[in-house]
């Protein structure tokens, strides 16, 4: 089933659609959760995220049926390509686009360097969104971005984007939309301390203290830094031969911090699979566990575009594959505390992801260019 969401400003952009919902896949390896206690369960279900998701085992096929809600938010001002959406703090929603610019083979050189004849893209790349009604409320970001990427929020507000065509990290200042910390050399790729080749996301811990990077389409590797930007680690390679090994990525596309399992996990793009690693956090001034430890990972669910984590449960999204064989895209749920996946809806591709704290699921698309959201 290929979904298409509305007709680019046609009258009616809800859509109802029913699933059968498995993860034809791997499930997480299972692992120790010290947190994984019947309290957090609770608190789960109070929330209101994912009360329909059985606590009695794996899903079987055919036993999960829901009616998802799937409708386009439509949003008041043109959107270029949308490599990333998230969430604020008064819950509007932001998307990072790319105006008129669109990636192809053109774009860049053989050496990852911007093409020469393109400058930054002149359209604002950031629209402040009212998620209900799609008002674009304010925009920024003109002049100044390349090839828009990664999107996140901490939890102080900044907004963090990657833009893969500067090969740089950027933090704004979530009310001023100025940058505070930059991070990499503008449009120049690199593999050291102070490079990225085409970044792709970022994680920020909620205290602020560390950042991960994903790097990137041309680099295999997360890196870590402290608050100030200053290079702490990485971890990761490329894959040395195929099937790749664990600690191998091929395009680590979207990173999410499971801050209480102390977990680090990245969307591993073209290996198909997530892979979850220690994250190295703090507790008071003292780190637990080292950085980059391979703990758990799902493996053959699809191109993983997106992942991100909302009270221990990381939604999914992925995108198809030339092989016809392989897994329908889909978004997938995972509970954390049981490694427990489940599908939520198939054949609905995207580039990125937002959760907001009502369990709505926000969709980035490329070709057409839009949001969607969905109700979990
Ligand atoms: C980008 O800017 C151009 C020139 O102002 C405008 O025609 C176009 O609609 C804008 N496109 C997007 C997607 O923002
Ligand atoms: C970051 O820089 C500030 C100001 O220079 C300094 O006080 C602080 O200790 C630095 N933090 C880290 C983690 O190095």
């Amino acid at each position: 089933m290929q979904l298409k969401a509305g007709g680019g400003g046609g009258s009616s952009a809800l859509i109802l659609f029913s699933i059968i919902g498995i993860l034809n896949a791997e499930i997480f390896e299972s692992y120790d959760s010290q947190k994984a206690s019947s309290s957090s369960v609770n608190e789960r279900s109070k929330d209101g995220i994912l009360t329909d998701v059985g606590e009695s085992g794996a899903p079987e096929e055919g036993n999960i049926e829901a009616q998802l809600q799937l409708e386009q938010i439509r949003v008041s001002k043109p959107l270029g390509e949308v490599s990333a959406v998230a969430i604020d703090s008064s819950g509007n929603l932001i998307a990072f686009h790319r105006g008129d610019r669109i990636w192809d083979k053109d774009s860049f050189t053989d050496d990852f360097k911007m093409s020469s004849s393109l400058d930054a893209i002149k359209n604002s790349t950031i629209f402040v969104i009212e998620p209900s009604t799609g008002k674009v409320l304010a925009e920024h970001g003109e002049n100044e971005f390349y090839m828009p990427h990664g999107m996140t929020i901490d939890s102080k507000g900044n907004l963090w984007v990657t833009d893969i065509g500067r090969h740089q990290v950027i933090k704004l200042c979530g009310k001023t939309f100025k940058p505070i910390l930059i991070l990499g050399e503008k449009l120049v790729p690199g593999d050291d301390e102070t490079h990225f080749c085409q970044p792709t996301d970022v994680a920020v811990s909620a205290d602020g203290q560390f950042i991960f990077i994903a790097d990137g389409y041309c680099n295999a590797r997360i890196m870590k830094f402290d608050s100030n930007g200053t290079f702490i680690e990485e971890f990761g390679n490329p894959p040395e031969t195929m099937p790749a090994k664990n600690g191998e990525f091929f395009i680590p596309h979207s990173i999410a911090l499971i801050e209480d399992l102390n977990l680090l996990c990245v969307a591993d793009r073209e290996n198909q699979r997530i892979q979850c690693f220690s994250a190295g956090l703090s507790q008071g001034h003292r780190q637990t566990s080292p950085t980059g430890m391979f703990v758990t990972k799902a493996e053959n669910i699809g191109r993983v575009y997106a992942i991100r984590e909302k009270r221990h449960y990381l939604v999914g999204i992925t995108g198809s594959t030339e092989d016809s064989e392989s897994v329908e895209p889909q978004i997938f749920v995972m509970d954390m505390d049981t490694g427990k996946a489940e599908t939520y809806a198939k054949g609905l591709e995207g580039h990125a992801l937002a959760v907001d704290t009502n369990g709505n699921v926000f969709i980035a698309q490329m070709h057409p260019n839009q949001i969607l959201r969905m109700q979990l």
